[in-house]
């Protein structure tokens, strides 16, 4: 996730090819996927406006699968036409209020554009996922109700999904009620493919990450120096960092075919990369003249 949720919430402009560095260590370091960027409104997520620039200039011939953050149809075709994102995330919130502020959207009409995308997306060779943001703990009504979250799944999974990721966008879930979530869900739909999405906002993700394993969970989300946040969560904060959770599972004996050593040098880059005052001054002009290109 570094390069997407890491970096969306970022408000000085990061050079494309920064991120193209950022990009090109996390790849050394053998990550399987990356999140590469979302094809949302520059508008709302300016510092992602360059997400077709950024594609063009990645490296094609890396083992790495790239994916990216779609949310309507107009973003489904911008991914397409890069011809590199072989998967494409779409983010449905738990609530009517925050899927709202989110997209702008209902979830009704979020997941009619969903089965619309991931219909033309198959057709064309690229895996659809699904995301339940805000899955287990909403920042206005708590406790986040199975039963509503279990309806999201099956209509992702219906709409066409091959992969529904729950996550804790607000990084304030409970590793028992992570178990249970987990357990219902693979109790429910047996056949389907699951991954889980923590923040670290209390220091639980990897809490959160084991009592998921514990539930059959295999896939994770991470970003490097743990990055990250929705600017549409109040009072979220980073992802759980890639190089700890990578470090968790090699320590329990589990191989993950990522270089450890690489990933801490990505996550100094990722580090050097948001603190950077140098990205201020440029920040207001490349954002623009990109914005201006969208
Ligand atoms: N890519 C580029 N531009 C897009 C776009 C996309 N995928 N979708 C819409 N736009 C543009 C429209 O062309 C329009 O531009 P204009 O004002 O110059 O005509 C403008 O954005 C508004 O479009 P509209 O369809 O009215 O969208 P909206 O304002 O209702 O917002 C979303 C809907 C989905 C585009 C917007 O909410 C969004 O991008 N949200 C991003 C949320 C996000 O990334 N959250 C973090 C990760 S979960
Ligand atoms: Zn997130």
């Amino acid at each position: 996730m570094s390069p997407r949720d890491g970096l969306q919430s970022v408000k000085a402009f990061i050079p494309t090819q920064e991120k193209v560095r950022l990009i090109e260590a996390l790849i050394s370091a053998g990550l399987p996927k990356i999140e590469v960027t979302s094809f949302v409104s520059p508008k709302w997520i300016p510092q992602l406006a360059d997400a077709e620039h950024l594609i063009e200039s990645l490296r094609k011939e890396s083992g790495t699968i790239f994916q990216a953050l779609v949310l309507n149809e107009k973003g489904f075709q911008r991914a397409r036409r890069t011809n590199l994102v072989k998967e494409i995330t779409f983010v449905v919130a738990s609530t009517e209020a925050l899927n709202r502020k989110n997209v702008n959207m209902s979830i009704a009409d979020s997941m009619r554009q969903f089965a619309s995308i991931a219909k033309l997306a198959k057709a064309d060779g690229i895996r659809p996922r699904g995301l339940v943001g805000v899955a287990f703990v909403c920042p206005h009504e708590g406790r986040v109700p199975t039963s509503r979250v279990l309806e999201l799944i099956e209509k992702f999974f219906t709409s066409g999904a091959e992969e529904v990721t729950l996550a804790d966008s607000l990084g304030a879930a409970a590793p028992d009620h992570v178990y249970d979530l987990f357990v219902q869900a693979k109790e429910t739909f047996p056949d389907k493919a699951f991954a889980a999405h923590f923040h670290d906002t209390q220091h639980l993700a990897l809490a959160n990450i084991f009592s998921a394993m514990c539930a059959g969970i295999d896939v994770f989300e991470a970003a490097v120096g743990e990055l990250g946040g929705c600017p549409f969560t109040a009072g979220a904060r980073g992802n759980v960092a890639t190089e700890r959770l990578v470090y968790m599972l090699h320590s329990m004996g589990i191989e993950t075919g990522i270089d450890y050593d690489q990933l801490v040098k990505a996550s100094a880059f990722a580090h050097q990369l948001v603190s950077s005052p140098s990205h201020e001054a440029q920040s207001a002009q490349a954002g623009l003249s990109l914005m201006q290109t969208q």
